[in-house]
């Protein structure tokens, strides 16, 4: 059974404010490097793209903590399925997610990271649902502040699906 997906932010839409945040970044850290940390696997599509976009010195890494089942409701829990491969401490690191929602998974994943001594930790989102927030955490850059819908594509799936879709969508739920 195929889903209905409606576009949300076109492919030209995303590229263009990935563009705008690279440069924001590269100016923000000029004179330093940027570590980057996907946190995988939503976070990969926007890593890739955001990290040709950033002129000054890049090094990536990438981890994998579980927050969500298979469906389109939260679990609570959030664990590390795959850590980091290099140490953190003294880098100026930069964590690139998806999307944030409850901010549940960055509260626990900053707090983590904080502990192995980095010199900064930012946090840099494509997506944002502000509304949904019921956990602290600071957000440095953000793409696009979007409503509380269910949305796929450019890394994000429903179920495993559409993660390759080049624009965000919203799955149309039949009733
Ligand atoms: P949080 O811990 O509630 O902030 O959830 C963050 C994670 O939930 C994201 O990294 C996504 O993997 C997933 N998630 C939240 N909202 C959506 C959505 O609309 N579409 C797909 N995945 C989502
Ligand atoms: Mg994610």
């Amino acid at each position: 059974m195929e889903d209905k997906i409606r576009v949300l932010l076109t492919e030209e839409e995303v590229d263009e404010k990935i563009k705008q945040l690279g440069l924001k970044i590269s100016e923000d850290y000029a004179g330093r490097s940027v570590h980057l940390i996907c946190v995988l696997k939503g976070g990969a599509f926007f890593m890739c793209e955001l990290a040709k976009r950033i002129t000054v010195p890049v090094s990536m890494d990438f981890m994998s903590v579980s927050s969500y089942g298979n469906g389109t409701a939260t679990s609570g829990a959030v664990k590390i399925i795959k850590d980091l491969d290099e140490p953190i401490e003294d880098k100026d690191v930069l964590i690139v997610e998806d999307i944030i929602d409850s901010g549940t998974t960055l509260h626990y994943l900053t707090e983590i990271l904080y502990k192995r001594k980095p010199a900064s930790i930012r946090i840099c989102t494509l997506l944002d649902k502000p509304e949904r927030r019921t956990a602290d955490v600071k957000v440095d850059y953000v793409g696009f502040n979007i409503p509380d819908e269910f949305v796929v594509g450019y890394g994000l799936d429903y179920a495993q699906k559409y993660r390759n879709l080049p624009y965000i969508g919203v799955v149309e739920v039949d009733k």
